[in-house]
């Protein structure tokens, strides 16, 4: 089946789909992205990711390309025509069209793409074995709350892993602490069974998934650290794990080439992998709303 994407107003196949090469966002990176995963043919917090998506656009001082209800019938739209019932939506906003010069451009409209794709999901609470983490120093920008399409430390670190033979890369700051994952969220389960992860404020993005199980966790009794945490740290947990749109909640078995636990996923990990995945299968699907609410 050939697939479809949505290019600044058209619907073309995915193979002809073209923006202009002064194109902003091709340009200087001056644009936003979101993704989204699809189970069962709903947009996993679809509130969530539109809310990021119109703060990510604020700070740039942008605005969406249009309302919320034609925004949301695109996507939809750009599912259907990708028969997209388990998969990805991935939806780019760049400042526009223009004339290169690094100032902002006059009276230039916001250039939108959205893709979509099927994945079949490891929707198994068993399905996951646990990955390896390398760690890589955090050379990025001091806005890793923005969803700036501006990627490159992070692919950068995504490729060191796996040149390492790890799956993701955890950033470290200058004071060894864990900032987050080059495409996810980081978090370690400590001798009381308590979660820790970063708080959110600039160092790093305010993940979906991150405020989704904060919220299962606070239903579930699950007790909440949001603290910074170190390399050595983590190396000691009983328990650690990351979070992202695309790896739901994955538990991580070492850490550069050191066992975490007992070299599988632990048990913390794996309730709450299986709470999220139940979530994902749900009808409620779309609780993680404001996940940068705390962020001044
Ligand atoms: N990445 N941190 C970073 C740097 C990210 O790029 C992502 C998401 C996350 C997790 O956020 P969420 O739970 O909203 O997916 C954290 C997406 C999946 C990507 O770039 O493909």
């Amino acid at each position: 089946m050939s697939r479809i994407a949505y290019v600044n107003g058209r619907y073309v196949a995915h193979a002809d789909a073209r923006i202009h090469v002064e194109d902003r966002g091709y340009q200087f990176a001056d644009g936003v992205y979101e993704v989204a995963a699809i189970c069962r043919g709903r947009i996993i917090d679809e509130d969530g990711h539109l809310e990021r998506l119109k703060r990510s656009l604020g700070e740039l001082r942008m605005v969406m390309p249009m309302a919320d209800a034609p925004f949301q019938m695109v996507c939809r739209e750009t599912l259907r025509r990708n028969r997209v019932r388990d998969g990805i939506l991935y939806i780019q906003v760049s400042r526009g069209v223009a004339r290169r010069d690094h100032a902002f451009p006059k009276n230039v409209k916001s250039a939108l793409v959205m893709t979509a794709r099927a994945v079949a999901w490891p929707l198994g609470a068993d399905d996951d074995e646990g990955v390896q983490i390398a760690t890589v120093e955090d050379i990025r920008w001091l806005r890793r709350d923005i969803k700036s399409v501006s990627l490159l430390p992070n692919i950068l670190a995504k490729q060191e892993a796996r040149d390492k033979g790890a799956y993701e890369a955890w950033f470290v700051d200058g004071d060894g602490f864990v900032t987050e994952g080059s495409s996810t969220n980081a978090w370690i389960v400590d001798d009381l069974g308590r979660i820790v992860t970063r708080q959110l404020d600039r160092n790093i993005l305010g993940g979906i998934t991150r405020a989704a199980v904060l919220k299962l966790a606070r239903q579930n009794s699950i007790e909440i650290i949001e603290r910074p945490f170190t390399v050595a740290e983590a190396l000691a947990a009983p328990e650690a794990f990351l979070t992202s749109t695309t790896s739901f909640v994955t538990g991580i078995i070492g850490i550069d080439g050191a066992a975490i636990g007992d070299g599988a996923p632990g048990p913390v990990t794996r309730r709450l992998r299986a709470l999220y995945l139940d979530y994902c299968r749900g009808p409620g699907s779309n609780m993680a709303a404001r996940p940068h609410a705390a962020v001044a």
